[in-house]
């Protein structure tokens, strides 16, 4: 069992609930390995209270948190100051808090996003061709700003409620295009890319049933869902060919920059951390 001593230093994640977390588990885990006088700690919190326990924590000598379900957008109109990333996201999953007492927000899940691939498909690159996006939610926002960010020249929106694809779309400009639910499959063609960020195929929720009869065998496919690790999605991608990429390496990659940033160390997603973060208790 690690020890820390009083000038431990001090960050954690907001949620509500927010015991599913596995952030405690992935950062505990660099601390330990990188032997850091730190904590990270899980901390629930009602939505009613997220103002105030944001104006405590820098008073409380934390230098920073993440945010959960359900505080990431509120945390936006919380913090004192929001990077472009967050703001064109429309929300904040790590705050830093400033020796003064102010508090930045980011969003790095889309840096999560593209860090995975950049680390487990040799050779990825968003300009290679078009990329589909199954989801309109926050993470959805989150990749597809990320994927037009870095180069993709074409983002294919679908989503089941039709006004939330036309929203993001709209956010998105240029590059995006809205496509039915129910064309999911046809956007497949010619693309070189294919995200799902719904919950479906996620253990417990419905199954996410595409075809994959369009999608060319050079394109990419991965998931944000990692429990299971293999959804029914990559394994029908990876038995026609295609090569595929877990969502669990997001989640760690997310983790980096403020774990940097807090504890002074820009740590590394391994094997055995991938290992620790999938193993329970
Ligand atoms: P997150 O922030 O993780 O993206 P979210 O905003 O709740 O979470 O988004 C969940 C996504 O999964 C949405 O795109 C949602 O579609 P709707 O916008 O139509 O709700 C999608 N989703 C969830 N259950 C679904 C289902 N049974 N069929 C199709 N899409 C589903």
């Amino acid at each position: 069992m690690r020890s820390i001593s009083g000038a431990a230093k001090l960050a954690g994640v907001i949620g509500w609930p927010v015991s599913h977390s596995r952030s405690p588990r992935l950062h505990n885990f660099w601390l330990e390995k990188h032997k850091i006088d730190g904590a990270y700690v899980p901390l629930p919190v009602h939505p009613d209270h997220l103002g105030d326990v944001l104006k405590a924590l820098p008073r409380m000598g934390f230098l920073g948190v993440n945010l959960t379900l359900p505080h990431k957008e509120a945390a936006l109109r919380l913090v004192d100051q929001v990077d472009p990333t967050a703001m064109r996201i429309g929300a904040v999953n790590t705050i830093i808090f400033t020796s003064q007492g102010k508090s930045i927000g980011s969003c790095t899940d889309g840096l999560g996003f593209l860090e995975n691939l950049r680390q487990y498909a040799d050779g990825f690159s968003s300009a290679k061709g078009p990329a589909v996006v199954l989801g309109a939610g926050g993470a959805a926002a989150a990749i597809a700003f990320a994927l037009q960010e870095d180069g993709c020249p074409e983002i294919r929106i679908a989503n089941r409620t039709p006004e939330k694809t036309l929203a993001l779309v709209q956010r998105l400009g240029g590059q995006a295009k809205a496509i039915a639910w129910e064309d999911r499959a046809q956007a497949l063609a010619g693309s070189a890319l294919l995200v799902n960020t719904t919950s479906l195929g996620m253990n417990g929720q419905p199954v996410l049933n595409i075809a994959l009869d369009h999608l060319p065998r050079s394109a990419l496919v991965t998931d944000i869902v990692y429990a299971p690790l293999e959804t029914a999605l990559l394994a029908d991608a990876r038995s026609r060919g295609n090569k595929t990429v877990d969502g669990l390496g997001m989640l760690l990659h997310q983790a980096r920059p403020g774990f940097a940033a807090w504890f002074g160390l820009a740590p590394d997603v391994s094997l055995e951390l991938r290992n620790h973060v999938l193993a329970d208790g």
